[in-house]
């Protein structure tokens, strides 16, 4: 095991550049990524901090004829409204701040492709495509050990921003997907996942479209004095 000590002196930039260009890809090319930069990515994700260093994610990583059939079977549920069988429960609520955020950054991604804000039809059909995996050759379902209860969970969160980053770094675009978790019962049988996983999100990624509207925009984020509180 190698203890590197001193980071390379341009280490934040390259960090910084990655977070910040990083953001969610709502279409992608359907060319499948080279198997070696997907076994990349898995293996530096696979350095995230976990509590106890229990690494509690298992991941389901779909290609080709797999992708093509989770989505065909997940897209056909949702238009058919089957009812939500997540693992883990949704947020109760989104209140104040909390709902403008959520609301701006719906707002943005109707704007980007042309559907009114109350048009609940068009809407609908947006979401369903999360179930398509916005066209991604490749989906991950990202899976935690139901006795580790939420933490497990939070470090599955750590993971998957590890993973964000790491296919970030080779210019591979990703969307977390918590909506592809309201399919789990569903998930649970169709890739033999056991009674003791919780099924915490997916993640598709790929090749990004960059001509796509939906993927021109971008979300904000909120002031550092809105997050931290310092004490001295
Ligand atoms: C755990 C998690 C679950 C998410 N689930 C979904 C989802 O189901 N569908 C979707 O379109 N975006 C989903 N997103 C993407 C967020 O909407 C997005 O990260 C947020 O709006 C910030 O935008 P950015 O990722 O482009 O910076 C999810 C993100 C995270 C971290």
């Amino acid at each position: 095991m190698n203890i590197a000590t001193k980071p390379p002196a341009n280490a934040p930039d390259v960090v910084e550049n990655l977070l910040k260009a990083r953001w969610s890809c709502r279409s992608f090319k359907p060319d499948p990524l080279p198997q070696d930069i997907v076994e990349r990515i898995l293996t530096m994700s696979q350095h995230t901090a976990s509590w106890c260093n229990s690494q509690p994610w298992k991941l389901v990583v779909t290609s080709g004829k797999a992708t093509e059939e989770l989505r065909q079977k997940m897209h056909g549920r949702g238009m058919t409204n089957e009812p939500d069988d997540s693992d883990f429960p949704y947020p109760r609520e989104y209140r104040g701040v909390y709902q403008e955020r959520r609301r701006e950054s719906g707002f943005q991604l109707y704007d980007a492709v042309g559907i009114g804000h109350k048009d609940m039809p068009a809407r609908t059909m947006q979401a369903l495509e999360n179930f398509n995996f916005f066209g991604a050759p490749h989906v991950a379902i990202i899976h935690t050990e139901e006795a580790l209860g939420v933490y497990g969970a939070v470090d599955c969160g750590l993971y998957v921003s590890s993973f964000l980053i790491a296919a970030q770094s080779f210019g591979v675009a990703t969307i977390a997907q918590a909506a592809v978790a309201r399919q789990s019962q569903f998930l649970h049988k169709h890739f033999d996942i056991g009674d003791d996983r919780r099924i915490v999100c997916g993640i598709s990624f790929g090749w990004p479209d960059e001509s796509h509207p939906i993927n021109k925009y971008r979300t904000s984020r909120a002031k550092l004095a809105d997050v931290v509180d310092f004490r001295r």
